[in-house]
């Protein structure tokens, strides 16, 4: 099984990064003890502390303390059509996507991750034409095996964000529609982790699906290293208004779906009915 990928501590440290809040500044505002917090940060889970600090970093307390016990894991996703490779990249994981259209043979791939040997097999065994690959951003782990899949496909085409063009990519912006066979996709400007992000939205399958990169994990997000506050709201914006059953598919961790997200997200408190 796939493991989640961010913990309590991961979670509290995006959110204080993201809204630039010190330790002592948390402490003086929600009364909890600066040692209390810092020891949280390093993985040691006190409840208390937890349900005092989370409405200060805008996070839902509850889904928090959830994600503290490590008692939530998303429910399995499989549709036809959808396969995830979840690779190893030095000592983490990252994942990468193939989609296709089992009526015409014709496929996509959604990040390269560390390896993409699995995924040429698939396209391999399932006879599929793989025409292109759509990055969702270029941080390298999701990029790193780019030159194979162009030596393994010659004429496959490469789109990537305008705002994080790189040699050889067609640039796409906000908004992009294309298709696999019979598949619709739309692309989204989810940035904030970084410059360009995109999320795309396939339309066709037996689920919609999200492929969002960094944009959203399972009960998590990807660092607002660019911008958290814009990370926030095109997430809200694209993200979250999609229907509660589409599949959600991050760059790392495991795959969940919006109503999941809704519920076990502490990023999103707006969706809980404390
Ligand atoms: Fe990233």
């Amino acid at each position: 099984m796939i493991s989640i990928e961010d913990f309590v501590e991961d979670i509290v440290g995006k959110a204080m990064r993201g809204y630039k809040i010190s330790v002592q500044e948390l402490a003086a505002k929600s009364g909890a003890s600066s040692t209390s917090i810092a020891e949280l940060l390093e993985g040691k889970v006190d409840e208390s502390t937890i349900t005092s600090i989370a409405p200060h970093l805008n996070l839902d307390s509850e889904s928090l303390i959830i994600a503290g016990r490590k008692s939530w894991y998303p429910e399995p996703v499989n549709v036809k059509g959808l396969k995830m490779y979840n690779t190893k990249w030095a000592n983490m994981y990252v994942n990468a996507y193939l989609i296709w259209d089992s009526s015409k043979g014709i496929a996509a791939a959604f990040d390269t991750g560390a390896n993409s040997e699995q995924l040429i097999e698939t396209v391999r065994l399932n006879d599929l034409t793989l025409e292109s690959i759509y990055l969702t951003h270029t941080h390298t782990d999701h990029i790193a095996d780019l030159a194979r899949l162009q030596s393994s496909f010659p004429s496959i085409r490469i789109y990537v964000s305008e705002k994080e063009p790189i040699e050889g990519a067609n640039l796409i912006g906000n908004e992009h529609n294309f298709s696999i066979g019979n598949l619709s996709v739309q692309s989204h400007l989810t940035w904030g982790h970084s410059k360009g992000g995109l999320t795309y939205v396939i339309n066709g399958l037996e689920r919609p699906i999200a492929i969002v990169g960094d944009a959203l994990f399972a009960g998590s997000m990807g660092g607002g290293m660019v911008s958290y506050m814009d990370a926030l709201k095109t997430n809200r914006q694209y993200i979250f208004t999609l229907p509660d059953h589409t599949v959600i598919c991050p760059g790392h961790g495991p795959m969940s779906s919006i109503g999941e997200e809704k519920k076990n997200n502490p990023f999103y408190p707006e969706f809980k009915n404390n």
